[in-house]
């Protein structure tokens, strides 16, 4: 066999034969191309085949490759269509529409699903050339979200079709590619039916991803690292799967390098595979592990697993204060060379649940102080850049949040990233208990993809499916998903979220961690009736509140922003966490919710449109709540006062002051006169009530000794605004960005908490604004506004603006201004490199 070798860039080969098919001895290492630029975009139309381009009309399954007179065709002209850049959510763009329906208001009044068909059909093409160079690697497309039911063709070829709006897929597209030429995505993206009860957004909202590999590569989701951890030791076992589509399957090997964060070696493993006898032999640079026996497993489709076993001694482990990853890098290689490489971020930690102690990770008890979320955020709707996720989380561990709960769909795949680097446990949760083909899959395919996350601590298999969680029907589908991620993950176990009280019968009976949803005064009677069974709290809480309010208003659709105000069938926060904090046996829980999100706008309807159950506002502005759990559950002295202090014409009225501290006694001053010193009930709060006077409300905190205070004071009128950028250094690559939150300030500097003026913003330099938001949930504000209009008001003080890099480096300068205001600005630089 003649061959040629050229260098290519570091750790990778080409080698080109004389073959014409695919050869079997091309060496590469992989290259992962983000394809999420450059698309075009159509509605298509539900009910209107002519409108959809002849979806349905023209038979484009009749012969393979064939899709004449439709979109799909390649040579369909998409000119007029709206370029755009993804991720893309189209039901963020759109304006709220007021339609009695009660899943239009679950999902935030946005006209998509069955009663919209003109705007929830999206297309979207994608043209892309791959070298002529490159005929002999395999191709794979990776989708990692798209909301939903979408069908997939490249050249006028059907892939597929994936249901699901949560989970990705990907598919070979090796054998359609035009080799030296011009290929063509196409994407029908179907959002007229919905799958939740809550803001889900439309369209390819996550990143899109075109991986090439040799042909013999390291399986998708193919590592699976996990530990167990000894007393000076723990031992690191990776399984590589390794698939191989090379028409002649030769021996080859897989070298697996344990490093520290830095990159620093510390352990190796390489295995030799001999295809023929389907027998792997193992040297390493550890003595106890030297020629040790190899676990190996084999599939019809040259799908090969091996196990390698590392013993890392005194380990830096895994935990939301210390999230230390290691990185394991695999390396497969053929006697020429090396074939493929991947790196994977693993933490080394060991989770157990256990039923009279909780969470217990790397020995020790963990209270889980957790949050569920939906995953919207203001301005960009489900479309986040992965920045934003990495905002969200350290947005909640500033207020001593340790856990997240992926409710009720799986998550992108750079949430967890944020929450594996930042510290945060993760509850996964699969989207719908059902253990047909379907959604098996989908199940399956979410623990494939996250089983190697070091912050995912639970699988969750469900949530509140009344039609069967206490029938045999729902048991026999929960012991089919566990039976199956017993298999796909033996290291974890899992839970499923019940809205029931003390009741055993159904899926509780085989959970092997039973989930409340609510129902918090069961809690205690049910582990004193099943003592054996770990418990955590699923749903807990759910106090409604609106950032910055004080009455509630039925008109606006306000709540207080205090723990005063729960639906029937949840609790405030002071009467759900002190079980948690008082029983060791009590997991802890996770509110409901994090962060507001976009629909279920409880206990209103239309004009709200958006859910008060956050401790945190949909742009992650804090309402009073937050300082309630950041009182007891962050290791931060806390010491906070509401609400705040303009009260204009109601000088005289009784406001009742809030103390949120973790102090052992507060006193609180109006005006420098005390108004008393009260001790300070754990897992509680205090309250004075003070007839209004404009002035400065103190108070003074005591720990032990130590003296801690904090102030709110009347401000005057508005003059200026303030704007606080989350950082001033973005990466010039188009995806990068900041939030930048903005207030207006006094002549005296003071944060002004009631202004509400209509800022307007104005942006130099490469960089785009790509969202706005403010907090207010019945705010019918455009979310996005057209080039050259952005604007949003302040809500109770507030508003936030999301800005994304271009690709050109340099400075940026983002200006806001408004009518009797100082305008202010601030530089941005962006980096190339
Ligand atoms: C729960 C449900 C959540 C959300 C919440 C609102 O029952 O699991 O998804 O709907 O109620 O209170």
């Amino acid at each position: 066999m003649k061959f040629l070798l050229f260098l290519l860039p570091p750790f990778s080969f080409l080698l080109l034969t004389d073959c014409s098919s695919l050869p079997d001895t091309i060496l590469t290492t992989r290259q992962i191309i983000c394809l999420d630029d450059g698309w075009r975009f159509s509605f298509g139309h539900a009910a209107d085949p002519a409108k959809d381009f002849n979806f349905s009309i023209s038979n484009i399954f009749a012969k393979t490759g064939r899709a004449e007179g439709s979109a799909i065709d390649p040579k369909f002209d998409d000119s007029s269509w709206r370029e755009l850049n993804l991720p893309h959510d189209w039901a963020v763009e759109l304006p709220f529409v007021n339609v009695n329906n009660f899943d239009v208001m679950a999902h935030g009044y946005k006209p998509v699903g069955g009663l919209f068909p003109e705007t929830s059909i999206g297309w979207y093409r994608k043209t892309f050339e791959i070298p002529a160079a490159d005929s002999g690697y395999r191709y794979n497309i990776r989708f990692d979200g798209v909301f939903r039911d979408a069908k997939f063709w490249i050249n006028g070829f059907y892939l597929g079709t994936n249901e699901s709006g949560y989970i990705g897929i990907s598919y070979d597209i090796t054998d359609y590619i035009r080799w030296g030429g011009k290929n063509t995505l196409v994407v029908r993206v179907d959002a007229s039916q919905y799958e939740g009860w809550f803001y889900e957004g439309a369209g390819i909202y996550r990143h899109v991803w075109l991986t090439r590999t040799n042909n013999l590569h390291v399986a998708e989701n193919g590592i699976f690292i996990y530990s167990d951890i000894g007393s000076i030791s723990a031992k690191v076992t990776v399984e590589t799967t390794v698939e191989d589509q090379s028409p002649n399957p030769s021996d080859y090997t897989i070298t697996t390098i344990i490093t520290d964060r830095d990159g620093k070696e510390i352990t190796r493993s390489t295995t030799s595979m001999n295809t023929k006898t389907q027998s792997t032999s193992t040297s390493s640079n550890q003595h106890i592990f030297k020629s040790a026996h190899q676990q190996i497993s084999t599939s019809a489709n040259h799908h090969i697993s091996t196990f390698q076993h590392f013993n890392i001694s005194t380990p830096i482990l895994w935990s939301p204060s210390s999230p230390y990853l290691y990185r394991a890098i695999t390396i497969v290689s053929k006697p020429m060379g090396e074939v493929d490489r991947i790196i994977t971020r693993f933490g080394i930690r060991e989770i157990n649940i256990t039923a009279d102690k909780g969470v217990i990770l790397n020995g020790q008890p963990v209270k889980i102080k957790g949050v569920n979320c939906h995953q919207d955020h203001a301005g960009v709707g489900s479309a986040l850049p992965d920045y934003l996720q990495y905002y969200r989380i350290r947005q909640l561990k500033n207020y001593g949040v340790n856990a997240y709960r992926t409710s009720h769909n799986p998550p992108t795949p750079e949430l967890l990233d944020a929450c594996d680097s930042l510290g945060m446990l993760v509850l996964e949760e699969t989207r719908l208990l059902n253990s047909s083909p379907e959604y098996l899959d989908q199940f399956e395919r979410l623990i494939l993809r996250d089983r190697s996350r070091a912050s995912v601590f639970l699988w969750s298999i469900g949530n509140e499916e009344q039609g069967v969680q206490t029938t045999s029907t729902g048991k026999q589908i929960a012991l089919t998903l566990m039976a199956r991620l017993k298999v796909l993950d033996p290291t974890r176990t899992c839970t499923y979220a019940a809205d029931l009280a003390n009741v055993f019968e159904g899926i509780n009976e085989v959970i092997p961690v039973r989930g409340f949803n609510y129902r918090e005064k069961a809690v205690v009677p049910y582990h004193n009736d099943h003592p054996g069974q770990p418990v955590i709290g699923t749903e807990m809480g759910s106090t409604v509140t609106t950032r910055g309010i004080w009455e509630k208003d039925t008109v606006r659709c306000y709540l207080p922003d205090q723990d005063l105000t729960a639906p029937w069938w949840a609790s405030l926060a002071e009467a759900w966490w002190p079980i948690a904090a008082e029983n060791d046996w009590m997991s802890g829980g996770f509110v409901w919710t994090g962060f507001d999100y976009r629909g279920e706008p409880t206990p209103f309807q239309w004009p709200n449109i958006n859910s008060h159950f956050g401790i945190l506002d949909v742009c992650g502005f804090p309402k009073n709540i937050a300082f309630y759990y950041k009182s007891w559950w962050s290791d931060q002295d806390v010491m906070h006062i509401s609400p705040h202090w303009n009260w204009p014409g109601r000088e005289g009225d009784t406001v009742t002051v809030w103390v949120n501290s973790n102090a052992d006694s507060v006193e609180l001053f109006l005006n420098q006169q005390s108004l008393g010193i009260k001790e300070m009930p754990r897992n509680s709060h205090l309250s004075w009530k003070v007839p209004y006077e404009p002035g400065i409300v103190e108070a003074i905190g005591f720990w032990n000794g130590k003296r801690v205070s904090a102030r709110v004071e009347t401000t005057g009128a508005p003059v200026k605004i303030r704007m606080d950028p989350d950082k001033t250094r973005l990466i010039a690559n188009g995806t990068d960005a900041t939030v930048v939150n903005i207030s207006a300030l006094d002549s005296q500097n003071r944060e002004v908490p009631d202004a509400q003026n209509l800022i307007r913003f104005r942006i130099e330099g490469d960089a785009k604004i790509i969202g706005v938001g403010n907090g207010d949930p019945s705010s019918h504000e455009p979310d996005q506004c057209a080039a050259e209009q952005w604007q949003r008001c302040l809500f109770n003080g507030k508003c936030q603006v999301i800005l994304q890099s271009g690709k050109k480096g340099g400075s940026v300068v983002l200006t806001a201004y408004a009518e009797k205001l100082e305008t202010a600005d601030i530089r941005i630089e962006t980096n190339e490199n």
